[in-house]
């Protein structure tokens, strides 16, 4: 597929619509400790991809560099503006299947609810994939189409898609549910070994979240995200993949890539050690063309 389309969060209302004050406490909770479970605690850098306005940006106090990537400038301008005064966080804005970054070059990739808008998975993991050092660390989440509610609407005939099916249902524009077979074997296809899984959500539901207080739903899916190890029939799914040993690993000094022609990129000054310069555009030295800096975000879109 060429130019898979983008589902583009661009001054949208994610942050006030879909999280705060709207009764997400108890997934915004279970996200947390599902990651908490699967990401090395310490690391060099680590990119969060589609990090929208930072939600989960302080899940990562152990790593030296935080990359938060996203298509949405609105969304990183709002994450920025929250985490100015720290020092460790890169803000780059561009479309996932043209990452702009040197082959190897992250230690871990992070990706919460964003694949479910990938209508190309493949050409996603293979981006991801490359962008990841040898036996570098991916922990994906993804919306699970093998649900428990799936599963009963479509024994009661009320859905017309099937759960068991393994290929994505677009049950919304731009918004895919995944059979975890399907997932695991687009990883491996990818050069990712799929490892640890856990079944993360279960109690999303509007009934219990009514009725019974926050921090007890959390315990109870806390206990329950092991059984994602045999099966899945939660929500949501996070996995973690090791990227197979082979292929490059970033040598020093290399960052930014090219997305247009995939060229390594001049570091700018003070990357690494400081904030990102403002108003001093990347200019790809073999096709010309110019990356602006945008209120110190890299935009490369
Ligand atoms: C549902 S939000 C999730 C944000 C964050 N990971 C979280 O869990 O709060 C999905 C994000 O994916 C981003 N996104 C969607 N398609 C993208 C693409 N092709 N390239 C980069 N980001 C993309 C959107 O801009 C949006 O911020």
């Amino acid at each position: 597929m060429s130019d898979p389309p983008i589902c583009d969060y661009e001054d949208s209302d994610y942050r006030t619509r879909f999280w705060e004050g709207q009764g997400r406490e108890y997934e915004d909770a279970v996200e947390r400790i599902a990651i908490g479970r699967l990401l090395p605690p310490a690391g060099g850098l680590l990119m969060d991809l589609g990090a929208g306005y930072g939600r989960l940006a302080d899940m990562y106090p152990g790593y030296r560099r935080v990359v938060l990537f996203d298509y949405s400038l609105s969304q990183l301008l709002h994450a920025r503006s929250q985490l100015e005064s720290d020092p460790r966080y890169v803000y780059v804005a561009g479309d996932l299947y043209r990452l702009p970054f040197a082959a190897g070059l992250f230690d871990v990739v992070t990706q919460v609810r964003v694949i479910h808008h990938a209508a190309d998975v493949p050409a996603a993991f293979r981006e991801v994939r490359r962008v990841i050092r040898p036996a570098g660390v991916y922990l994906l989440e993804f919306a699970n189409k093998q649900n428990l509610k799936a599963i009963v609407r479509f024994l009661l005939r009320r859905q017309d898609w099937s759960p068991f099916d393994r290929g994505p249902v677009e049950f919304a524009e731009l918004n895919f549910d995944f059979h975890p077979s399907w997932i695991r074997k687009q990883l491996d296809g990818a050069g990712f070994c799929p490892g640890k899984t856990l079944a993360v959500s279960y109690l999303r539901l509007q009934a219990l979240k009514r009725w019974v207080p926050v921090r007890w739903l959390v315990a109870l899916d806390s206990l329950a995200q092991g059984t994602g190890r045999w099966w899945q029939l939660s929500p949501s799914v996070f996995v973690r993949s090791a990227a197979t040993a082979s292929g490059p690993t970033a040598s020093a000094g290399l960052f930014f890539s090219c997305p247009d022609c995939s060229t390594p990129l001049p570091s700018p000054a003070g990357l690494l050690q400081r904030v990102p310069p403002r108003g001093q555009d990347l200019v790809c030295p073999d096709c010309g063309r110019q990356w602006p800096v945008r209120d110190g975000v890299f935009d490369f879109r």
